[in-house]
């Protein structure tokens, strides 16, 4: 990865190794503090980061600004857990497998509670007003998104547009947030700042079909959740959606007896359901549609007025994303 993206994600955690989550009592923060500390991509803030350096220098400034939305994603991951019935997060126990729902439940809350402590704190209070609606929109539209997401598990189909819509909401309209947000930090060109969101918003939904390509395709060790989860809660992701389209015959009875199916082997499921996506080559399909929303992505960078050489950065940002593992 480019080396100003490394250091920028190192003074990132030392920022969240600073934080103070709180103390007592200590089953309400002790997992703030463990999810924050298990890593993670980091990239949210990263991305503030990132839009701030194209018109800016002086990075630091706004790396506590910046922490904001890494607070808000992981409380959005600690419910969202507790949603998919996840048993992994980042290699390791995720917390409500650890302790208990209600644990995951209250501690969740209370990170919404720091992720705006930490924005208000550290944003300008000339733009604070700006910053808050867009940030309270973008945190109500999560929630829509994931609560689509968990109607569609019980539907039996759900059409292309209406998944890109749901992915939109509960994963692309935060990378769009967070690479406006480094734009409002760092200038007032309206335009810009627009611009940036739509870029996120792309990059966004790219970034989660590649995360549903992985859920299925990825190295258990290297990707840190249980492969296969989202076959066993059958959600509807591209790669289903398609397969749903395209079987025939056998394979599309197949698939539908799998979707309704009520006692089963979790592994036998999963490679079933798999071995159908590869026949009908699910996993080249969902590439080429990733690609079509990171190309829109980089067609927007290239709109935006600041240096290409800065410019390149996000790039390189983006292109290790399309090819990440985990
Ligand atoms: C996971 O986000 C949730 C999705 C939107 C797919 P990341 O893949 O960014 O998770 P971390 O923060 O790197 O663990
Ligand atoms: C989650 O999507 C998006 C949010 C957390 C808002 P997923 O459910 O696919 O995320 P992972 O795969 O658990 O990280
Ligand atoms: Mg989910
Ligand atoms: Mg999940
Ligand atoms: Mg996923």
């Amino acid at each position: 990865m480019n080396q100003s993206i490394k250091e920028y994600i190192v003074s990132i955690n030392s920022a969240i190794e600073q934080e103070d989550f709180g103390d007592k009592p200590q089953e309400l923060y002790e997992p703030i503090r463990y999810i924050m500390s298990l890593g993670g991509k980091r990239m949210r803030p990263l991305l503030s980061l990132l839009s701030y350096q194209l018109y800016k220098d002086n990075i630091k400034e706004v790396i506590p600004a910046s922490i904001a939305v890494e607070i808000f994603h992981n409380f959005t991951l600690m419910h969202d857990d507790i949603m998919d019935n996840a048993p992994l997060r980042r290699g390791q126990q995720t917390v409500h497998e650890k302790w208990n729902s209600p644990v995951a439940i209250l501690s969740g809350d209370v990170m919404l509670v720091k992720a705006y402590q930490q924005l208000i704190a550290n944003s300008p209070t000339e733009k604070l007003t700006e910053i808050l609606e867009k940030f309270n929109r973008c945190a109500i539209e999560v929630c829509e998104g994931q609560q689509i997401d968990m109607n569609f598990e019980e539907q039996e189909q759900v059409q292309e547009a209406d998944y890109i819509e749901m992915i939109r909401l509960k994963t692309a309209v935060l990378l769009g947030f967070s690479l406006e947000f480094g734009g409002i930090l760092a200038m007032d060109n309206e335009a810009d700042q627009a611009l940036l969101y739509q870029m996120g918003v792309n990059a966004g939904i790219g970034f989660q079909l590649m995360d549903d390509l992985l859920d299925v395709y990825a190295d258990q060790d290297k990707f840190g959740k249980q492969v296969g989860g989202d076959i066993i809660a059958n959600k509807k992701t591209y790669l289903l959606i398609k397969a749903n389209e395209l079987a025939q015959g056998e394979n599309s009875i197949k698939l539908h007896d799998w979707l309704k199916a009520q006692d089963f082997d979790n592994e036998e499921k999963v490679n079933a359901v798999k071995s159908i996506y590869d026949e009908l080559h699910i996993k080249t399909l969902t590439e080429a549609k990733m690609n079509e929303y990171f190309e829109k992505a980089f067609t927007n960078l290239e709109d935006l007025d600041a240096p290409s050489e800065k410019k390149n950065i996000i790039k390189d940002f983006f292109n290790y994303l399309i090819n990440r593992e985990q």
